[in-house]
């Protein structure tokens, strides 16, 4: 078959997988959709080696099929062209065109990289964020306000967080599409940067360092809110749990059977997310859609959900001890937690 032949009978198989990758743009895991300005002037550095990078690609194609074709044999003609190996002017012109668009694109490169790393610790009007990665789970402390979350994080908009990544197992990488980054988190090694939002909006989060069996799982989200919404969530954080009646059976179990892991008080950080303000938030383990069904089957069996994390199954069908009307107590008692 010739060659035309099977281009056209690839060519639908092609327009298929370009409508499928249509399907791939989520506004809010996205790098090429901006929320903030880190993540602005890193598209900027983006479109501009792509810039370079395509100008370069047509300049050189232009001058190969040129000369393909001005210089090819011809029937009659034997002369040779003219021979330019050894000059001196092609070669410092072919010398200095990439030297300056390196320069071009190492200008702005360097300095926002010192720019976009430079450390916002000691700066009075940032708000101060340390992430801990675990397996599979991300943990969030705010130092200066006393206080600790897990897989979501919330932050002002239009502040600028400054972030202590470290991690408390292997290698993870911190990533917020839309807000910037990347940077890796590794255990014994502190790492900074700083992200900032200009929408209220919830943003995704990825770890993009290949971890674990869930490495793929361990997501969170990024909930920016206004000034007055903020607070009012560190307000509530900081407020005592009042736990309604029909809810203590459930807190009683919680207390036997998770709090030797999960903390429910405002500064908890442990072994385990934090579950204060749990029922607020918008998704179960970083992945599954926040229902009491999906509550109940993640204390069942959450190995089967996010396999190789280290949360054991309380199921009694999957070897643990709880059945599922205490299951179902627990699922009541962690819908409290507003
Ligand atoms: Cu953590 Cu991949």
């Amino acid at each position: 078959m010739s060659q035309v032949k099977k281009f056209w009978r690839l060519l639908p198989l092609l327009a298929v997988m370009t409508l499928m990758l249509t399907g791939c743009g989520d506004p809010t895991l996205s790098a090429l959709v901006p929320k903030g300005p880190v993540a602005s002037e890193q598209l900027f550095l983006m479109k501009l080696s792509l810039f370079i990078m395509i100008f370069v690609v047509i300049v050189v194609f232009a001058i190969y099929v040129y000369v393909l074709v001005r210089f090819r044999k011809r029937k009659g003609d034997e002369s040779i062209p003219k021979q330019v190996e050894g000059s001196h002017v092609l070669e410092i012109i072919w010398t200095v065109i990439p030297i300056l668009l390196l320069l071009v694109l190492a200008v702005p490169t360097v300095s926002y990289t010192f720019k976009h790393s430079e450390n916002y610790n000691k700066n009075k009007d940032a708000i101060h964020v340390k992430v801990t990665a675990h397996q599979f789970w991300w943990q969030f402390e705010y130092p200066d306000l006393g206080i600790a979350t897990a897989q979501q994080l919330v932050i002002p908009k239009d502040k600028i967080i400054a972030f202590d990544v470290v991690s408390a197992d292997v290698s993870h990488a911190f990533w917020v599409p839309s807000l910037g980054g990347k940077v890796d988190t590794n255990p014994g090694i502190r790492n900074t940067l700083y992200l900032q939002a200009d929408e209220i909006a919830t943003f995704q989060g990825r770890c993009t360092e290949l971890c674990g069996a869930s490495h793929a799982l361990m997501n969170f989200t990024v909930a920016a809110k206004s000034d007055a919404d903020f607070n009012a969530w560190v307000a509530k954080m900081k407020a005592p749990s009042v736990v309604p009646a029909n809810a203590q059976k459930g807190e009683e179990l919680f207390k036997e059977n998770c709090m030797s892991c999960h903390a429910v008080n405002a500064a908890g950080p442990g072994v385990a997310p934090n579950l204060k303000g749990f029922a607020d938030r918008d998704t179960l383990a970083g992945i599954l859609e926040h229902t009491p069904e999906n509550i109940a089957s993640w204390i069942h069996n959450p190995q089967e959900l996010k396999p190789g994390n280290k949360m054991p199954a309380f199921g009694k069908e999957a070897g643990g001890k709880l059945d599922d009307a205490q299951i179902k107590e627990i699922v009541t008692y962690l819908q409290t937690l507003k």
